[in-house]
Parts: structure tokens; sequence; C-alpha cells
């Protein structure tokens, strides 16, 4: 394939280009960034449009714009639409980078920068390998639909709606995603499973204003100790099983042969664990760690706070206590339905001397499990095979593409997660990098998966 020429000698000016997008600061979460979340919109559209894309729009929302465009229609071939996000993670902590977050650093063959593979750099592969096309045969073999959002790290709240409107003009035969990893750079891996993921937060509230801890203390319950004891209620510490009644009634389980299939993807615990930095490995009794990230839900406390935190002491009984909790879900629980019955169990196990409330959070998404057969995955286990030069394993990922499940619900299409990060990339912490091989074989990938849809 030319293109695949095209690619090689173009790419100083790619890693350029991309240096550019990772330049931006795309930060959805924050109000202060709406302006650069807009200029990576516009980045995207100008990337498009000079890769021959036409209808190439950006679409205002109540939030961040979504991008699409389409390729010059190819009579009898198929249509694959492609999702991407152009939003990134907040970079904080900020003291913990080697080099800014935000002005992309080339270290040996990596690219250092917030967003690098989590997800500017696999929305770039799909920019230039449509401008090969595009520049090499004056279109692309397959017709290609593109949708970029700007709110995919915040949930994706407004593309729901979006999709729903304009699902005749996304109508399609298939959806291709890159934001997830391989196992490893000679260890490639398609994903088929995604877990879903619901949140809530939950405040304790005990007298009415922190007291006296002499005064006081001994006749009034501290609320932090009553969370930490409602926490405890919620998944047992022993065998890490979630307490909360129901929690489990959905939850599709494993098949034998779903459990041996899994075990064949190399994996090693003690590797795993040190890489974690953590003393010992911890999770749901009866499960491998593959099964406990990949297939098994999980209750997460992501943060806790209240009291005092200053230095020296205080003694004071603090009034009130806070803990942010989110539960990654599998298929068939309804993030909805979990988010209710841990708000229910909260308030059912909060003893009298205190008052819980509890707010359900917006970021909310459903599991999913993708077929591994189908004939569009048949293509892309190809195309992986061609350039990697072995088969992929086919793994269940721990995150969560919120959109994906609607995919599914809305088009009525199955989606390949065709992801080109690598374990070790550091999404959405600190230092977070894009490996420039896996950039390469990203782009020969995509190229062969398009080209060969074209005539499968
Ligand atoms: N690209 C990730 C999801 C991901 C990461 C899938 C690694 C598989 C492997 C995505 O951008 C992400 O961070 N999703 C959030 C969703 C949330 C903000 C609604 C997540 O998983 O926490
Ligand atoms: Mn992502
Ligand atoms: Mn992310």
């Amino acid at each position: 394939m030319q293109e695949l020429d095209y690619l090689e000698s173009n790419r100083d000016r790619h890693i350029e280009e991309l240096r550019a997008f990772l330049s931006i600061p795309s930060v959805s979460t924050r109000s202060e960034h709406a302006g650069d979340v807009q200029a990576a919109a516009d980045f995207v559209v100008q990337q498009l449009r000079a890769a021959g894309l036409e209808a190439v729009e950006k679409h205002s929302t109540p939030g961040h714009p979504v991008v699409t465009g389409h390729t010059k229609p190819v009579a009898g071939a198929p249509t694959v639409l492609i999702y991407g996000h152009y939003d990134v993670q907040p970079a904080e902590p900020l003291e913990l980078w080697k080099t800014p977050p935000f002005v992309p650093d080339l270290r040996d063959g990596k690219l250092y920068a917030r967003g690098a593979a989590d997800d500017k750099g696999q929305v770039f592969i799909y920019l230039k390998v449509l401008e090969a096309f595009h520049q090499v045969r004056g279109g692309c073999p397959v017709n290609v639909k593109v949708l970029i959002e700007g709110e995919e790290e915040i949930g994706s709240p407004n593309l729901v709606p979006f999709l729903k409107a304009h699902k005749k003009e996304l109508a399609c035969d298939v959806v291709l995603v890159s934001d997830t990893h391989m196992m490893g750079y000679d260890t490639p891996s398609i994903t088929v499973g995604l877990r879903g993921l619901t949140s809530v937060e939950v405040t304790v509230q005990g007298a009415s204003g922190d007291l006296h801890s002499g005064t006081y203390g001994g006749s009034v319950a501290n609320p932090i100790q009553v969370l930490c004891e409602m926490l405890v209620a919620c998944k047992n510490p022993r065998t890490g099983k979630i307490l909360i009644p129901g929690f489990y009634d959905d939850v599709r389980r494993l098949s034998a042969q779903d459990r041996r299939k899994l075990a064949e993807a190399p994996h090693d615990d003690e590797k795993f664990r040190s890489a974690t930095g953590a003393p010992a490995l911890f999770g749901e009794k009866g499960f491998s760690t593959i099964e406990r990230i990949g297939a098994r839900p999980t209750f997460e406390v992501n943060g806790i706070w209240g009291g005092y935190m200053g230095e020296g002491l205080k003694t004071v009984l603090p009034s009130q206590a806070h803990a942010k909790i989110s539960m990654r879900l599998v298929p068939d629980q309804d993030p909805q339905s979990i988010a209710k019955a841990t708000e229910a169990f909260l308030k059912e196990i909060a003893p009298p001397h205190v008052n819980v409330t509890v707010t359900r959070e917006r970021n909310q998404g459903d599991a999913i499990w993708v077929d591994a057969d189908f004939p569009a995955m048949q293509v892309a286990r190809d195309a992986v095979r061609k350039v990697f030069g072995t088969a992929p394993h086919l793994t269940l990922e721990g995150g969560s593409i919120p959109i994906v499940a609607n995919f599914k619900k809305v088009l009525r299409r199955d989606t390949i997660l065709l992801g080109f990060g690598l374990p070790d990339d550091r999404l959405h912490a600190p230092n977070e990098k894009f490996d420039l091989r896996m950039l390469d074989r990203g782009m020969k990938t995509v190229a062969h998966l398009l080209n060969d849809l074209a005539t499968a």
C-alpha cells in the first residue's frame, strides 16, 4: 500500500502537528479552559478539511462542541463511524511532571504530554490515515464518518442527545474507536469489553457545627468515624464482596469457557503487582486479577474528607464527613439502579445519631461486551496480525467509554475497540506518554483495516 510510504515520508511533519494538537490544554472539566477546548475542536476541523473530508462541522452543544465530517461517498462500500475525543483530563499535580504537560516533550521515542495517549494521539492516527488516502488515491476506500467529541472525560453528557438527533447522518455498518490500550508492544490485543460506571457522593452530618472534642467528645457521634463504618458495611474487608443488597443481581456470569479464554492471555501477577507499587494485590475472592479488572464490578472510594487536616493538632469533633464513591459495572448492571440501591443502602444503615445525604452523579455509563467474531472484527484482527506479526489477544478492560453502549442502543451497531495505547502510558496521571512506535503501527493497522474493509 502506497499510503504506508506516504505516512513514513511525512512522519516528521506529522509529529510536529501532533505536538501542536497536544499543546492545546483542552481540559473539559475546567470552565477556564472552555476556549482551549474550542481551539482543540477547531484543530480537528482544520485537519479533517485538509484530509479531504466533506461537510466538516463543529456543532455547538450545551457543553463542548462535537466535530463531524465524512469522506467522499463510495457507492457499495461499507460505512465506518470513527469516534474519539479531543478533550483531556486535568494535568494536576503539576509538580510531578518532568516536563510541562502542555509542552510536548519527545524522549526516547515517546511523546510526553497530557492527552498524548488519551485520546489525542490516537485520534491523530485517523486524521493522518485519512490524509494519506486523500493524498495518495484521492479518497478513502470505504465510507468514513467521523465523530470527535470534547466531553468524554466528563461522561459525555451531551453526546447521547446528539447521537439521537443525528441518528440518520451517523448511520453506519460498524463503529471504530481507538481509546484503549494493547497488552504490550509485542503483545497486540483488541478490547472486547469495557466496564460501566456510576457514582455517588455521601455526606454524613453530626452536630450542626464543629465542637470541642474535650467538652463534647464521647457524647456526640463523630461523623468521620460513622462514615468509615458505613463504608466498611458496603464492602467486606476480607472477601472484597460488595454488600449493597441487589448489587450483583444482574451481573453477567463468566462461563467456564470465558474464564479459560481469559486465563490464556499472558499475565503475571507479580509483574503486575510490582508495576503498581502496592505491597500485595487485593480483590474479590474467587476471581483472578484479569477477571477482577475485566469482568467483575467494583466499589471504590475516590476521595474522603472532613475534620482538621492542617499542621499539628486540633482537638475538634468535626460536624461533617464526605466521600466520593464510584462503582465500575459489568454487563448487565444498570448504572441508575445501582446508584439508587447504593443511596438506599447508605440511608438504611445510617445510625440515628447522624444525618446522611447522598447525591447521585451524572457520570454514568453502561458496560459493554463486544462479539469477537463478526465480519468487520475479523478484518480488524487480521489487520493487527499483518502489522504486529502476531494475532491479537482479546481482552476485557476495566476502564469506561460511556458512549460505546449507546452506539449499540441508538445506532444498533457494534464497536471495534482497537486501541494503540500501552499499559504504562499513565493515562490521567503525571507524565502521560504515547509511544511513537505505537503511533506508527496504529497508522499502519488503521490503513490496512480501512483498505481491507472495502473488499471484505
Ligand atoms: N480512554 C479512557 C477509557 C479507558 C482507559 C478504557 C484505559 C480502557 C483502558 C477514557 O478516556 C476514560 O478515561 N474514561 C473514563 C470515563 C469517565 C470519566 C466517565 C473512565 O474510565 O474513568
Ligand atoms: Mn479516552
Ligand atoms: Mn480518559
